[in-house]
């Protein structure tokens, strides 16, 4: 059988990570997290103390000394940089910015997107982000747009942090999600979009079971349709 792609793209905390893993998981695909990689290089110019609104030269130059990996385990998908695995770094709120910023450098994307095309077209994947569909992978099978209202994304995202211990206050997981909105829409390069063809799932209301069975549901639908 030929390898499938499946895109899943959608605003900030819509639930792409974890849902996303866990249609992999259940298709028997592999999993990859592309927002991971843009952390790992908002993490770097933090460490290097760029700032990431002004620096876009200093973040570009950054790139032709950067490394940036994915290896896959038992409890998912680790992302090294320059051969240091920061897995559990890239999580903290102010590398989300970083990431957004960043994300807008063309040498920075440049780079991800040929890593990502690259991991594609090894193995099946479910591929998450803000330009899967739209971008790196135009030709995927099965594009998804997964969304949910601002509110709903900044509670989870405020749950998730505190969850795993991190200090969060919710009214600001709830600006940034609203600035990182805005910046990953209205970037020049690739801004997240519902790609053409994308079938757009809200989950607005949703516990974490329903949200999984809406997207398993949809994407062994059309699976269906290619294997007929
Ligand atoms: O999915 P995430 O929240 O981990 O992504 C972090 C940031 O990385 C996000 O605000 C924008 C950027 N990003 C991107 O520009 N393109 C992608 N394919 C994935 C993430």
């Amino acid at each position: 059988m030929n390898t499938i792609q499946i895109s899943i793209d959608g605003p900030a905390g819509a639930g792409k990570s974890t849902i996303s893993k866990a249609a992999a998981r259940a298709l028997g695909f592999t999993y990859i997290d592309t927002g991971a990689m843009y952390r790992a290089v908002g993490l770097k110019a933090i460490r290097l103390g760029l700032d990431t609104k002004t620096d876009a030269d200093k973040i570009a130059s950054m790139m032709d000394d950067t490394d940036i990996d994915i290896r896959h385990a038992d409890d998912g998908q680790h992302i090294i940089l320059d051969g240091e695995d920061v897995t559990a770094q890239i999580r903290l709120p102010e590398v989300s910015i970083a990431a957004s910023d960043a994300s807008a450098v063309a040498a920075v994307r440049l780079k991800l997107v040929g890593l990502q095309r690259r991991l594609a077209e090894k193995d099946s994947v479910v591929m998450d982000g803000r330009d899967i569909g739209s971008f790196v992978l135009p030709d995927a099978q099965i594009k998804i747009y997964l969304t949910a209202t601002v509110e709903d994304r900044a509670k989870r995202r405020y749950d998730e942090l505190i969850e795993k211990g991190i200090a969060a206050n919710y009214d600001e997981v709830k600006a940034d999600i609203a600035y990182r909105d805005k910046n990953d829409a209205s970037r020049k390069i690739a801004p997240l979009k519902v790609p053409d063809g994308a079938i757009v799932l809200d989950t607005t209301g949703n516990t974490l079971e329903q949200s999984i069975a809406l997207m398993l549901g949809t994407i062994k639908e059309r699976l269906r349709c290619f294997s007929e």
